[in-house]
């Protein structure tokens, strides 16, 4: 007899998804969403280590009653590039869209050079511009130091 299609994570009324996120990488995006600010009655659901068809395995996060801002999107598209934000309204999926890195990113990571105005004191935000793609690099646009690893810099 076939298994029954398990369900691993309770469904939520009104919230956010953060499906198809690298293995493992859940607990960055938790950071990321700064779970401590969320109310009270607000239920978080992690799933790690998921089986997935398209991605063999991988994490989910799904947060009631919270819709994460631009800076936020920003910040997860940074370290898990392939994850899908929906929006949930009532049950239902009221919008689904793949996270998408915009040219500029700004005030979502620190710069590496120490010496970078942005790390200063002075009150100039972090900016970078996406100097490639696949795998996603990181220009400064003050410096021109470019970054990869970015889950040491996220502020
Ligand atoms: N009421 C709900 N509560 C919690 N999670 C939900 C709810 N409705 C949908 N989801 C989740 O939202 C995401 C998008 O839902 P959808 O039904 O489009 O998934 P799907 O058919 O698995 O699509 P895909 O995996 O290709 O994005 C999935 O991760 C799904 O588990
Ligand atoms: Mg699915
Ligand atoms: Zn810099």
């Amino acid at each position: 007899m076939a298994a029954p299609r398990e369900l691993k994570i309770t469904p939520i009324r009104n919230g956010t998804v953060i499906d198809h996120i690298g293995n493992g990488l859940s607990l960055e995006v938790l950071r990321i969403i700064g779970v401590g600010d969320l109310d009270k009655d607000s239920t978080v659901s992690v799933a790690l280590h998921v089986r997935s068809q398209k991605m063999g395995w991988k994490d989910i996060v799904k947060v009631e009653n919270m819709e994460l801002s631009p800076r936020k999107v920003n910040a997860i598209a940074l370290i898990a590039p392939t994850a899908t934000i929906s929006i949930i309204r009532d049950y239902k999926v009221r919008e689904k869209r793949p996270v998408d890195l915009p040219e500029h990113i700004v005030g979502v990571a620190r710069c590496p050079n120490p010496n970078c105005i942005t790390n200063r004191g002075e009150p100039v935000e972090s900016e970078f511009e996406v100097a490639r793609r696949r795998p996603v690099v990181l220009r400064c646009v003050y410096c021109e130091r470019q970054m990869d690893d970015f889950l040491a810099h996220l502020i």
